[in-house]
């Protein structure tokens, strides 16, 4: 049986308390003391998040969405109360057989939305494909092979009943590589990660399964994420960590891929666990209301990380829509909605408008990936065990029936699994021609990243160890392999077929043996090494979801020195979720190659073979910098509380990752956007074009007022609310929308605001529903801002050619300096992988410049702007390697 992923969580916690040394925890209580006396505060918030209501309500007229508006509506219109708020809640943690689900509207034929993980596959099933993580994906610089990753992930969430899948990832962006969830992420570039959500959304939507866009927002680290996980650790902290980030490097940065996956069309968001500028991000009125509803257009509905949800009434007025899993914290039988959602519209507290319009963006994204009512694929798996039979309502223990149908989803997903991680590996190192292999006399593999877990690849709970080759990472963020091909199976199946002698050694620790191994003559030795993150609640080796450090696991760099003081022809394979320093050993003259494999998924020895052996032609790109200490990038995860409310300063703006080391001037091991071939380009003709367009005109005007769904008319007798007794019957710790008593006393209720005037304790227009003003970068009917922005100024094109001996792909990249003095030297805005050129031909990239691609955040005017700088244009190969430019009119 698989243990539940939370109660796990909770046993994790515990154990880890258990095992710790209580003088570690006295040592970080004395280190918080430290922090605060020397910012000589007892941890008063600095940085503020100024309010903005009313909610925005959805737009009839929004691009994409017109068809699923009307079919809400007419759904909607017909619902009840409390339907509604059985629409906006969850059932509660293992209430049913999802991560998440809400209740049910079986008078109008809806069955029971089902939220599943996980962004690499169907979490917590069988007979589901596990794909290559959205860091190794993004390193494809591939849009096609970025969107049937998508479409294959929708089809087997579809299958399995799943109406959203959670996932696509862009917070984390990776502001710091010790990040421990950025590899279920694209890249810490905002235009990489924004294309790879935005074609990620497009596959899993067209597959008919609501994507989620998450978590938004500023969620960059795993220490404090939450209250009581942190306290398990043994951190004194009494609220979640806030990501302090200032407008300008909010908009240029964080937010930037959220706007993509909204212009894609994205049907739903999860907010974050941590707080943004000191306001919990699912109740941050500031960036649901203003940011994500307002100013991005965002016609979907805001559910709540597990747990996240904070608050009743004010969350919902804040622009919250869904609370998930639906209880307070897990298993409580308690909801910030529910039942009190009920009462906050009977007593006029929450306007039914708002209400509506949380149902309204529900079913609008429901029926927007083509779903109808009474046509929903049945739930048919169970994310609390494998068992065939068992309880439906896991938590309660009741309803048995089977839950496991064991549906296989995988098609030959597998054969795109092996593409995307072959096309995502990045040649980092290739000297005298060591690769690609072709038919070696002697093979020698090493190293525990080559083989399996001996519990099996499934063998540790949400893949919760790093124990033999790491081919996912820990945390929600996973799935069960169906299978996984080992590089030492893959590889020694490719060198029997070749007549190559074979020999592996899967541990890191077998110092006498590998020695006499890799002495022999002849040898070709590979070496892989790894290095692993994952999610908060998992600690693994110390590693509290965050990387303690960017060093290679498991002593691997000892291994690869011992490796290579012996043998002359040593390649290093890594697997990883960022970068690792590599300085001990990257320029010595017997390490012949080096690839990062990322996190390949369940063809990994597949993948690595065909690129090993020149059966794909390496052109992958690395989407992080590889700096030569941690130190370098300037940016590092808070591992210890500056505050009883963390305090995460985003003092380094927009200069994270290549914009950091390009403004400091630092040469890094392998830079952004850099990777190698077997054969070589050249660049030449860059040619950039003006397009004729408009002038830029910020939007103005209003919006129409909260509009009339309802047709209820709810009764106000609290009577009418009353849990059905008669007609159902109560399943233990379930979150329903019913009241529990019909006394409106102060008591009964527990709101401490009883009997007080609502606008006395709520936010100044929090219940305003007229029409509002328009934001000037919002935009009328186009999702994703001001559809202005993305008005092509510029063409630009240039000529890559093959100038070596086989075919291959290339990644041309396009850069612009902004020019300012506050810009970074460059930064990326658009990119290629140019297929399949034969020796000498000569192929065109082209690429364009949106008027956002040029513009800076002017946190005066609260819009886009384009600066007088002069602005300049550079095509090449990677972020250093610029070889054409020119400077735009
Ligand atoms: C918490 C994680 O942060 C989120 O990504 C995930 O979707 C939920 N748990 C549900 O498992």
């Amino acid at each position: 049986m698989i243990e539940p992923i939370w109660l796990l969580a909770a046993a994790a916690t515990l154990s880890g308390v258990a095992n710790a040394n209580p003088a570690q925890f006295e040592h970080r209580a004395d280190k918080l003391e430290a922090h605060l006396q020397q910012r000589g505060d007892a941890g008063a918030p600095e940085a503020v998040s100024p309010p903005h209501y009313p909610s925005p309500w959805m737009n009839p007229n929004a691009d994409g969405w017109e068809a699923a508006y009307i079919q809400a509506k007419q759904f909607v219109s017909q619902m009840t109360l409390m339907e509604k708020v059985n629409l906006t809640t969850g059932v509660g943690w293992e209430g049913e057989q999802c991560v998440g689900q809400v209740g049910a509207v079986p008078r109008l034929g809806l069955t029971s939305m089902c939220m599943q993980d996980s962004p690499v596959g169907v979490r917590d099933t069988d007979f589901n494909s596990v794909f290559t993580s959205g860091q190794t994906a993004a390193a494809t610089f591939d849009r096609a092979l970025l969107y049937a990753r998508g479409l294959a992930m929708g089809q087997e969430h579809r299958g399995k009943g799943v109406t959203v899948q959670l996932g696509p990832v862009a917070g984390p962006l990776g502001r710091a590589p010790e990040g421990g969830r950025n590899w279920e992420g694209f890249a810490p570039d905002p235009v990489l990660t924004g294309i790879s959500i935005a074609e990620t959304i497009r596959g899993i939507q067209d597959a008919g399964v609501i994507a989620c866009a998450k978590h938004f927002i500023g969620n960059e680290q795993e220490h404090f994420r939450q209250v009581g996980e942190a306290q398990g650790y043994g951190y004194n902290i009494t609220q979640t960590l806030s990501s302090n980030i200032d407008d300008k490097t909010m908009h240029e940065m964080y937010l930037w891929p959220f706007a993509d996956a909204i212009r894609a069309g994205v049907g739903s968001v999860m907010c974050s666990y941590n707080q943004i500028n000191n306001s919990y991000a699912c109740q941050n009125s500031k960036m649901l209301n203003n940011l994500l509803k307002g100013e991005l257009g965002f016609q979907g509905f805001v559910m709540t990380d597990w747990q996240a949800h904070q608050s009743g009434v004010s969350s919902a007025l804040a622009g919250l829509d869904m609370s998930m899993p639906g209880d307070t914290v897990f298993n409580s039988g308690l909801s910030y909605w529910g039942p009190n959602l009920t009462l906050a519209v009977v007593n006029g507290t929450l306007p039914e408008w708002r209400l509506d319009d949380m149902a309204m963006r529900i079913m609008a994204a429901f029926f927007k990936v083509g779903n109808t009512v009474g046509s929903q694929v049945p739930i048919n798996f169970d994310s609390w065990t494998l068992d065939t039979y068992g309880p439906v309502h896991f938590a309660a223990g009741v309803g048995h029936q089977q839950i496991n149908h064991h549906v296989d989803v995988r098609a030959d997903h597998g054969t795109l699994i092996r593409e995307i991680a072959a096309k995502g590996t990045v040649l980092l190192k290739n000297t005298n021609n060591a690769l690609p292999l072709n038919k070696p006399k002697f093979l020698v593999v090493v190293g525990d990243d080559a083989g399996s877990n001996p519990d099996g690849p499934n063998g540790c709970s949400d893949r919760g160890c790093d124990n033999g080759t790491l081919a996912m990472a820990w945390g929600s963020g996973s799935a069960n392999f169906p299978y996984m091909v080992t590089p030492d199976a893959a590889l020694q199946a490719k060198a029997i077929s070749d007549g190559t002698v074979y020999q592996s050694i899967l541990a890191n620790n077998r110092p006498d043996t590998t020695e006499a191994l890799v002495s022999q003559d002849g040898v070709t030795a590979i070496v892989f090494v790894n290095a692993d993150s994952g999610e908060g609640y998992i600690n693994v080796a110390g590693n509290e979801g965050d990387r303690l450090n960017l060093t290679i696991w498991h002593e691997g760099d000892q291994l690869i020195k011992n490796v290579s003081s012996l043998c002359n022809n040593t390649i290093v394979v890594i697997h990883s979720t960022g970068p690792v320093i590599v300085d001990e050993w990257y320029d010595s003259p017997n390490v012949t190659a080096i690839l990062w494999a990322g996190i390949p998924g369940q063809e990994s020895g597949n993948s690595i073979v065909d690129v090993l052996y020149g059966a794909v032609n390496p052109a992958a790109r690395t989407p992080f910098t590889w700096g030569s200490s941690r130190e370098s990038y300037g940016t590092d995860v808070l591992y210890e509380p500056n505050s009883q409310t963390p305090q995460l300063d985003f003092t380094e703006g927009v200069f994270i990752d290549y914009r950091h080391f390009d403004k400091t001037n630092q040469t890094p091991r392998y830079e952004f956007g850099y990777g190698l071939s077997y054969t070589t380009f050249s660049y030449a003709n860059l040619n950039v074009q003006k397009v004729p367009v408009a002038p830029y005109t910020p939007n103005e005007g209003y919006t129409e007022p909260a509009p009339t769904i309802s047709t209820t008319n709810a009764s106000t007798n609290l009577a009418d609310y009353l849990f059905p007794n008669s007609t159902l019957s109560h399943v233990w710790q379930y979150i329903y929308p019913y009241l529990n008593t019909s006394s409106s006393g102060k008591e009964a209720s527990g709101d401490l605001h009883y009997g007080e005037p609502a606008d006395k304790y709520l936010p100044p227009n929090a219940t305003d529903g007229s029409a509002q003003p328009y934001l000037p970068a919002s935009d009328k009917i186009s999702p994703g801002g001001n559809a202005a922005l993305y008005d092509i100024l510029y063409t630009i094109t240039a000529d890559v050619t093959n100038t070596g001996p086989v075919t291959g792909d290339e990644v041309p990249q396009l850069y612009v300096s902004l020019g300012g003095p506050d810009d970074p030297p460059v930064v990326l805005r658009g990119f290629d992988r140019i297929h399949d050129l034969a020796p000498g031909q000569t192929g065109v990239f082209s690429a364009v410049l949106t008027r956002r691609d040029l513009s800076n955040w002017d946190t005066v005017k609260q819009d886009w702007v384009i600066s007088n700088y002069t602005k300049t244009v550079y095509v090449g190969s990677s972020s250093r390697k610029l070889s054409l430019k020119q400077t735009l009119a």
